[in-house]
């Protein structure tokens, strides 16, 4: 295959669930906003409301949250036993759009994910925190995030400098074609 910055950090991109603590440079999270910002939508519609969320108390708060609502015990999402659901990465982002748009959100989020990857960074994305986000009783995040009403959490992204290398997950090898 041919190699270049983005072909590699697409291929590199992977799953990362342990952070270190120090938060990304601003540089970074510039970077990470324009690849946000440029990412392609439907119509160019732009359906999508982006928060980056660096503030330690607030995830805390989140997690503190979806664990009442989920319950301390579920074990249906990855390492819920062990990490909050941003996995204690420094930088949480939430992507939100109105229903239809879930395509554009999705989009989005690797835009995020390989920007981030191309600058060292490790990403995990989460969609489980939308049990959290888009319940009727726990919105007042959604308010402190100035998130529009009818908006709903679409999917996160964690971002931080990983700390852990997992091994690489395995993909089917029969799901892609070419027909010619
Ligand atoms: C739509 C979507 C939702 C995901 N939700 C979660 C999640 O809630 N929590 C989590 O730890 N990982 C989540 N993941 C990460 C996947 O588990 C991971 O991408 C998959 O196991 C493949 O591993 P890789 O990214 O290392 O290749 C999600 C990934 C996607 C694309």
């Amino acid at each position: 295959m041919i190699h270049n910055a983005v072909t590699d950090a697409i291929i590199a991109r992977q799953t990362i669930r342990d952070y270190k603590r120090e938060q990304i440079t601003d540089e970074m999270l510039e970077t990470l906003k324009e690849a946000a910002k440029r990412a392609p939508s439907g119509r160019n519609m732009q359906p999508c409301h982006v928060r980056f969320v660096q503030n330690a108390e607030m995830l805390h708060g989140m997690h503190l949250d979806f664990k009442n609502l989920v319950g301390w015990d579920t074990p249906a999402y990855t390492r819920a036993d062990t990490n909050p659901f941003y996995h204690n990465a420094p930088t949480f982002v939430l992507i939100y759009a109105e229903n239809d748009s879930a395509m554009d959100a999705g989009i989005m989020a690797e835009n995020i994910c390989i920007a981030a990857e191309g600058m060292g960074l490790g990403t995990c994305i989460v969609g489980s925190a939308g049990a959290l986000f888009n319940d009727e009783e726990k919105k007042k995040w959604n308010e402190q995030l100035h998130i529009p009403r009818h908006f709903r959490y679409q999917i996160g992204i964690c971002v931080g400098y990983p700390d852990e290398q997992p091994p690489r997950k395995p993909r089917f090898d029969d799901r892609i074609e070419v027909i010619r």
